[in-house]
């Protein structure tokens, strides 16, 4: 259903957005064939299977010619050494996306299937992905990572392509903060 104009008021302490639409939360069992080392994955699993990340929406739906937002909210941590990341899509019909950073340090890693790029993201940063481009998240700190996205709501979410085809490099945490590595199956 369409919605009227509004504003939406984010309460960063408490994590909320009001008016709220959905929310998800993804444990470390929802990031199934993702990290590098499937059997320190699996041991997280087993070890409490802690959330890594989670997405509050605002109510503006997923819809073609809709505009919808969310906050995605990434605990640091690591596993076997690879930064906590979400999991990572590409948008079907190839729709652009922007990012804006509101907390902790993070950052974007853009596959297009052929070329990766990183954008750091800090608070204030808006970080652009071009139509085309798949992209995944990573906590770099060691606080959560909180960004505010925005979207075509038709952009829809494909979670198999970054299965098949990877994203180029992974993140590791390096003695210097963030250290890529060549992408090699989980
Ligand atoms: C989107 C955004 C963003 C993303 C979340 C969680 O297209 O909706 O890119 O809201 O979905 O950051 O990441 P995953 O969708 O990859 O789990
Ligand atoms: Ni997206």
């Amino acid at each position: 259903l369409p919605v009227p104009p509004m504003s939406i008021r984010f309460d960063q302490s408490a994590g909320t957005l009001s008016p709220e639409g959905p929310t998800l939360t993804r444990r470390m069992s929802d990031l199934e064939g993702l990290f590098r080392d499937h059997a320190a994955w699996q041991k997280a699993v087993a070890d409490g299977d802690p959330v890594v990340y989670s997405v509050i929406s605002s109510p503006v739906p997923e819809i073609d010619r809709e505009l919808p937002q969310s906050i995605t909210t990434i605990q640091p941590g690591t596993t076997a050494g690879e930064l906590w990341m979400t999991k990572g899509h590409q948008h079907p019909n190839h729709q652009g996306e922007i990012y804006l950073g509101i907390s902790g340090r993070g950052g974007l890693l853009m596959f297009d299937g052929t070329e990766t790029r990183w954008v750091e993201m800090t608070p204030g940063t808006i970080g652009y992905m071009p139509p085309g481009w798949a992209h995944r998240s990573v906590n770099i700190g060691d606080e959560p990572y909180s960004f505010l996205a925005v979207y075509p709501g038709g952009a829809g979410h494909d979670y198999g392509w970054v299965l098949e085809h990877g994203m180029g490099l992974r993140a590791l945490s390096g003695t210097d903060g963030v250290e890529f590595v060549d992408y090699v199956e989980g």
